[in-house]
């Protein structure tokens, strides 16, 4: 969701005004979401290299994600929102951990749209991880390595009960993928936009599902 800093600046605003604006528009977008019928949103909301901001912008935002889950929780289980969270959050406070599981239990019964925010997440840290977690189960005997496929690898990645990703929507211009969902984004369709994450709405959604609609997939294989 880049594009926050650079919003706040044009308008001659603290970068927190831009998160604050981000935070707006992330509610636009699920809303957005579950009207154009998506059923699976992961937005990257904190990476893993974002902990060396000033520790002022670093508050900021930790304090956005806790008014944004006491504000909206509600909501989100009512819509039908399911809540999951991926990355490493032993780093945050016990207590943000706290609201970040209660947000992930009250909702799991959602349906409608699989939200999941990518908190503290970076793409390669995720892929040792589950590397580490797989010697660890091969060690115990739990798996034998010799029938591991990319299938059973998968397994031990964070996004384990979740699809793959279809579209990935960059904004702000910048054409990276900075370490998102590496493993996972594998076959994704990317989108570069243009727009500040703050200006995101329904409309820029659509033109992103547009897109990906135009696009042919072919996962390597040659169509003739
Ligand atoms: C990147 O823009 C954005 C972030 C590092 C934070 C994203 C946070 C929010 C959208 C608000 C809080 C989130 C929730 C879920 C309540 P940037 O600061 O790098 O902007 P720039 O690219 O213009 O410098």
């Amino acid at each position: 969701m880049d594009g926050n800093g650079r919003w706040a600046k044009a308008r001659g605003m603290p970068r927190v005004a831009g998160h604050r604006a981000g935070a707006k528009a992330v509610r636009r977008c699920i809303e957005a979401a579950i009207d154009q019928g998506v059923e699976w949103l992961t937005l990257f909301a904190f990476s893993s290299e974002n902990w060396r901001r000033p520790e002022g912008e670093v508050m900021e935002l930790t304090g956005l994600l806790r008014q944004y889950l006491r504000s909206e929780v509600a909501d989100l289980t009512k819509n039908g929102v399911r809540f999951r969270v991926i990355g490493d959050r032993e780093r945050f406070s016990p207590d943000l951990r706290a609201e970040l599981e209660a947000a992930e239990s009250k909702t799991a019964a959602g349906t409608r749209l699989n939200l999941t925010l990518a908190l503290s997440y970076g793409g390669r840290s995720e892929i040792v991880a589950a590397a580490r977690a797989m010697a660890e189960a091969a060690q115990s005997g739990a798996i034998d390595i010799r029938d591991l496929d990319e299938e059973g690898f998968a397994r031990f990645l964070s996004t384990a009960a979740m699809p793959d990703p279809d579209l990935l929507i960059r904004t702000s211009g910048e054409r990276r993928l900075s370490n998102f969902l590496l493993w996972q984004c594998a076959y994704a369709e990317l989108v570069f936009m243009d727009v500040l994450w703050p200006d995101f709405d329904a409309a820029h959604l659509a033109a992103a599902l547009a897109e990906f609609s135009r696009r042919e997939r072919r996962y390597g294989a040659r169509v003739t």
